[in-house]
């Protein structure tokens, strides 16, 4: 998104809180960090704001959304970009999500919710199908656990009612029928009145080549995808995003800033598995690579309920992201591997390399997360683009690294 916001004619300075060790090659970093919302947290972002005459503030991620930072950021004459903390409960708590879309008929997964372990064991024991147990609160996106029998449904409610692996955000749990189909992501920018959507993409979210493995924060994702005709997009706007922004509306709540639909497409039709109140990654870089308006300009109008003016067309060629992540990922991994070749990858045209987790220390770039690197390539056709990004990931390396050379293959 900075490397976007950075072509604006209109970009004077850009920060970011606290960056990594490729931002500051876009704009500036700054010891700002949301992670926690608290009053000293948002004391110092206002404070920097206001020293800084900063008129729009993004907020990328879930946690700070949830917690209410854009409120409570809110000022005349700065624009804060990503909705306030009640529209945000659509990702922060899956059991209202569910509740949203039950009221507004938005078709989604069968589910429950449970406390107790007694009773949700009860509840599968009895359902013998398989099922999806989920952490209702935010849990880095590890908190869905795909379970084929009952014995693995029962471990997985354990795992969140009994042993509080994800804390609070796992102490209510829904227990989902299990849905088959393709996944896809459809955002949209919902400028409180008018709906916007994007190209459809597709992220893989696990970590094994033919979707195989633990689920991860997402290895992969290419846009546009065909799974999307232009009829299926037109019925997922008007069923499913308008319908949601309009049971919040009803509720007293105005939706600004990205909708995130998260779609199983099911031979009943596409069916919500979650909504995020922001950009997905890496669903973003694709995005970003293809979009050809002004990103300065379109957050701008979807803070101030002006989408209709902007303009915001795409580029023809397909994006291929693939994430490079560290030796352990999605489990531990270590971090301070010594990153290299990176402006080697960069050398071919259409290639742009964003980072995730890194950091730039007196050694040079090393890692600092599990994500890594999100290596994209432009190509006419996905099959370009997928074979220009993984030849872009092997000229990059740190020890350990590792990256799935198959993204976009559901399609191929
Ligand atoms: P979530 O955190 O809700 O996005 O779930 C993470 C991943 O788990 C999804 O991307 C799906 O691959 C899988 N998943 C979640 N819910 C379901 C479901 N009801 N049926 C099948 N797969 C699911
Ligand atoms: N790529 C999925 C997410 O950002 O939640």
């Amino acid at each position: 998104m900075g490397w976007k916001l950075k072509q604006s004619p209109r970009c004077g300075r850009l920060y970011f809180g606290p960056g990594n060790g490729g931002t500051g090659a876009v704009g500036e970093n700054v010891p700002l960090n949301a992670d926690v919302v608290d009053t000293k947290t948002v004391d110092e972002i206002d404070y920097f704001c206001r020293q800084n005459d900063i008129s729009l503030v993004v907020i990328g991620p879930e946690n700070p959304l949830a917690e209410g930072l854009a409120d409570r950021l809110e000022h005349p004459g700065r624009a804060v970009f990503g909705p306030g903390a009640e529209a945000a409960r659509l990702e922060a708590d899956k059991a209202f999500a569910k509740q949203i879309m039950k009221s507004a008929s938005i078709p989604t997964a069968d589910a429950r919710t449970f406390t107790d372990y007694a009773a949700a064991a009860r509840y599968v024991e009895a359902r013998d199908e398989p099922v999806v147990v989920k952490a209702t609160g935010l849990a880095k996106g590890k908190g869905a656990i795909v379970c084929d029998t009952v014995d693995e449904a029962l471990a997985a409610l354990r795992v969140c009612l009994v042993d509080k692996v994800f804390g609070d955000a796992g102490a209510t749990v829904l227990v989902e029928e299990k849905m088959v189909g393709q996944e896809v992501s459809i955002l949209a920018l919902v400028d409180g009145r008018n709906i916007f959507v994007l190209d459809p993409t597709q992220d893989h979210k696990q970590a094994g080549e033919g979707d195989t493995g633990p689920n991860t924060g997402g290895m992969g994702a290419y846009c546009p995808t065909p799974l999307v005709s232009d009829k299926l997009m037109s019925e997922i706007e008007r069923d499913i995003l308008v319908a949601a922004v309009d049971a919040l509306r009803r509720d007293g709540v105005t939706y600004r800033g990205v909708l995130y639909a998260g779609l199983m497409l099911t031979a009943g039709g596409p069916k919500v598995i979650e909504f995020n109140c922001r950009f997905g990654d890496p669903e973003v870089q694709p995005l970003m690579m293809r979009l050809k308006g002004d990103l300065l300009e379109i957050m701008l109008a979807t803070c101030e309920g002006r989408l209709d003016e902007v303009d915001l067309s795409w580029d023809k060629r397909c994006c291929c992201c693939v994430v490079m992540a560290s030796g352990g990922y999605p489990d531990a991994y270590a971090k301070g591997k010594v990153i290299r070749g990176i402006a080697e990858a960069e050398a071919e045209p259409g290639v742009a390399v964003f980072h995730a987790g890194t950091v730039k220390g007196k050694g040079g770039l090393v890692t600092a997360g599990g994500r890594v690197l999100n290596v994209c390539a432009m190509g006419d056709d996905l099959k370009a683009a997928q074979a220009k990004a993984n030849a872009a990931c092997g000229k990059i390396s740190f020890d350990g690294a590792w990256f799935r050379r198959d993204i976009g293959y559901r399609v191929m």
